[in-house]
Parts: C-alpha cells; structure tokens; sequence
C-alpha cells in the first residue's frame, strides 16, 4: 500500500498518534506507523496526569518508550501538552493549590521538568489545550478573554489572587496562557510552541483563538525574555470533525484567519465519524454510503490542506485502525479495525 507520508512528502509531514500498548501489540500497529507516518504524537501518555501525579514525583517511564521508539525510527515528535483543563494532575492547581502564586509556581516546576526532558528531542510542543469555551461562548467580538474556558481549574486558580487586594491589568487570570508559553520558550528555546484546540473552525471561537495568538506575541515583543521570534508559533486544528456537521467552508476560513496571524498551522487530531458526534455504530459495517460519504469528506479536508500547504507544519490522523479510536463507534478512521485501507485512505491519496 502507498505509503501516505510518501505521497505527501512535497506538502508537509503526516502524523498520527501512539500509546504503549501499540508498540506490545501482535498486530504490527507500531509497523503499520513506520510505513506511513514521521511525526508523532503520544495519545495519552504525555499528559500531566500521566507523568506527575503528586507534587515533585515525575514518571516518564511510559512516554520515553514511546520518544525512544519514535527518535530511533526517525519519526519526529509532537509532544502534547502541558497546561489543560482535563487529564491534569490535580497538585498543579487545586485545592490548597488554588490560588495564582502557588498554581504559577506549580507551573513553572511542571514545565521546566518536563519541557526540559524532553528539550532537545520535542520538534513541537502543544504547551496549552482547549483555553476556549466549546464553542466560543460568552465572545463579546473583541476581547478574545471573554471567550475563554472560565471553569478551567488554571482560570480559577489564577483569579484567586489572595495575595493582593487589587486587580492591575497584570492580575487578569488569562496570564496563566501567556506565563505558559513563556516559561516554554525559555525551556526549550528551540522548540516550536503551539496552541491548540477544538471546534477551531466555529467562527466565535477562531476568530478568538486568532486575536489571543496576536495578542499574546505582541505582548512578547516588550517582554526582557524577547527572542526576536514570535511567541506562539503555531495553531493546532484539532479537526475532530463529524459527518452530520462537516463544513468545509468553515475550515477554509479557519485556515485562512490562523494562517494571516503570521503562525504556522497544523491539523493535530483529525478524525471523521460518520454521521453525529457520538454515533453508536455497534461495530457494525459502514453501509457503501457511508463509507463513500465519509471519504469526500476526507477529500475535501486534504484538498483544502494542500491549498494551504506552504503554511501547514504536519498533518495528524487522530488515530489508525477504526477500533483503535476515541471515538471508534462512528468508525472514524482511514484504516479499518484489520488495518485494510477504506475509501477514505484513497481519498486521502488523492483528494482531487
Ligand atoms: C483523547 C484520547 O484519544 C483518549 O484516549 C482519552 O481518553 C481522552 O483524550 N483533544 C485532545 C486529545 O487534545 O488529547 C484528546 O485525546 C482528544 C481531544
């Protein structure tokens, strides 16, 4: 079979994830990868409540086999992610930690321990996820921090500033993003920092994930720490599509918009399950159809991906064999449970 980072090697890289058990598996999964992917990203294991779960305890055991496995196989690494409101590690922000010194300082230990081991071997790092509310509610049209995810445990612990009485500018609680990145870049000053996130392509919400990435490299460019770069250098579309709601109208704009902020943009975790969000295929079959349906969709996301290509830093399938998936009851994947490709892979091959 026609290998797909071959096929796209004049576009941009064509990544997909891994987890442990992919490398222990007896159905060459971690073979399969090799064929067709150089980039990874680990599914899991790279999370705060898989490397640290109490305050000073670090285990990197996991994520290591998976770095190791990808390095010495000349796959690259997108390493995923530090700060997010799910999958975290409750020490970093809640509880006594609630409150803006102490998460910031828990902060501050959490990515220079593991930014810093993974300095010099992560090519790309998604340094905060999902900052934004669903679908970018509460958007005023201008002011990007009116869109934010207000019940992140960061958000929260960030606006309980108990150690002073008044509220400057500089108190405001979004700067848990803003200390987020810079602490990144001052890691791994070589890694390049993304922001990612989901429903990218709702224009509530990309039109506030695009004003908070000019706002925050403009804020860089008065920082002490300024490197003559940009801050956040590139946007993840997470791209968790759906067959129901699929628009592509929408992530053509999306494109459009991430790209003039002068980022680069990647696509980080795409999948497209046929029919609603939550679909419950019970295993059974794709109908034709279906199947069909599905790889236009597909079609239409890498022709746009194509036309975009020059500002596109990889391309990541959020996922290989269907039964693999996070979402595997709406069989969302180029490949099926067997790894025999599906419409959707020629698709792919050859959107156009
Ligand atoms: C998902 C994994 O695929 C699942 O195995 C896990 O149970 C939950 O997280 N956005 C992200 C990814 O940034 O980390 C999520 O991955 C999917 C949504």
């Amino acid at each position: 079979l026609k290998s797909l980072k071959e096929a796209y090697q004049n576009y941009f890289p064509i990544g997909n994830i891994m987890e442990v058990r992919d490398l222990e598996d007896d159905y060459n999964t971690a073979e399969m990868f090799k064929h067709h992917f150089n980039v990874m990203t680990p599914e899991n294991a790279m999370k705060p409540d898989q490397i640290s779960k109490a305050k000073d305890q670090y285990d990197f055991t996991a994520a290591d086999k998976l770095v190791d496995w990808a390095l010495n196989n000349g796959i690259a690494l997108h390493a995923h992610t530090l700060v997010w409101h799910s999958q975290s590690a409750a020490w970093l922000n809640t509880g006594e930690a609630a409150n803006r010194a102490t998460a910031s300082e828990n902060m501050k230990n959490y990515i220079e321990t593991v930014a810093g081991h993974y300095k010099g071997r992560a090519t790309t790092w998604d340094v905060v996820n999902e900052a934004f509310a669903n679908a970018g509610e509460g958007f005023d049209g201008s002011d990007w921090r009116t869109a934010l995810r207000k019940d992140s445990p960061w958000y929260i612990a960030y606006a309980n500033n108990n150690t002073k009485s008044s509220k400057t500018l500089t108190e405001d609680p979004s700067d848990y993003i803003y200390d987020a990145y810079v602490l990144a870049r001052k890691t791994d000053p070589n890694a390049i920092l993304y922001y990612n996130d989901y429903n990218e392509e709702i224009p509530a919400k990309r039109d506030a994930i695009a004003l908070m990435v000019m706002a925050l490299n403009q804020r860089w460019l008065t920082d002490d720490n300024y490197d003559g770069r940009l801050l956040i250098e590139g946007i993840g579309m997470q791209s968790h599509y759906w067959g129901d709601s699929f628009d592509a109208f929408l992530v053509d704009e999306a494109l459009a918009t991430f790209v003039a902020t002068g980022a680069k943009v990647s696509i980080s975790e795409v999948d497209m399950p046929v029919g609603a969000w939550n679909n419950q295929h019970n295993g059974k079959k794709l109908t034709k159809e279906e199947e069909t349906q599905q790889a236009v969709n597909y079609a239409k996301l890498f022709a746009l991906y194509k036309k975009y290509a020059k500002f596109i830093g990889r391309v990541t399938i959020w996922g290989k064999g269907d039964d693999q998936s996070w979402r595997a009851s709406g069989m969302p994947l180029l490949f099926d449970n067997s790894f025999t490709a599906k419409e959707a892979y020629y698709a792919v091959l050859e959107p156009e």
